[in-house]
């Protein structure tokens, strides 16, 4: 008679039908469970699982860093960048040190600012002796530094360059 109350607690979700089995005891659907955990299936899935993760883990590592990477615009500060970096008649534009270096003739380096004195913007590029700002087209003269045209209202500003061997540095 008491029996009641202890069924009732468990047979309002239980309308599904596992007949043979009453419903005092939870056997059946723990069994059920570990069928499907230590089915052949089952087991593989799983172990998938952790084989999958295991290879997402081994490909999600950070890449090494290449000493070739930082070997540009940061070393002009750090002292010691190639003066092959630089073409003779051209230049080359060093954005993490604001600082644009020409090479108008063999040997000879020149050292700018890389700031344009228009409105701030970096300079671009330098083309057949001129270093030119992308912003409004000022060009400015490759060796000297002096405005050759365009809205900037002065030349860039000459930095200090110092050449040893076959690397520079610029202050
Ligand atoms: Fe360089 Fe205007 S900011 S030309």
């Amino acid at each position: 008679m008491t029996r009641r109350t202890h069924s009732s607690t468990t047979e309002p979700t239980s309308s599904t039908s596992t007949s043979d089995t009453p419903s005092t005891s939870p056997e059946p659907r723990l069994g059920d469970r570990i069928s499907l955990l230590t089915d052949r299936r089952g087991v593989l899935r799983v172990a998938g699982v952790v084989v999958g993760a295991g290879a997402l883990a081994a490909c999600s590592s950070p890449p090494v860093p290449t000493a070739s990477a930082d070997s540009s615009g940061g070393a002009a500060a750090a002292g010691g960048t190639p003066t092959s970096e630089v073409p003779v008649g051209g230049g080359t534009v060093f954005p993490d040190t604001m600082t644009v270096v020409t090479q108008p003739t063999a040997g000879t380096f020149k050292a700018f600012d890389a700031v344009c004195p228009h409105q701030g913007c970096t300079i671009g590029s330098v083309e057949n002796g001129q270093i030119i700002c992308p912003c409004h087209q000022s060009h400015f003269d490759a060796t000297t530094g002096d405005r050759v045209s365009g809205p900037a209202p002065t030349g860039l500003t000459a930095k200090t360059i110092t050449v040893t061997g076959t690397a520079f540095t610029v202050s």
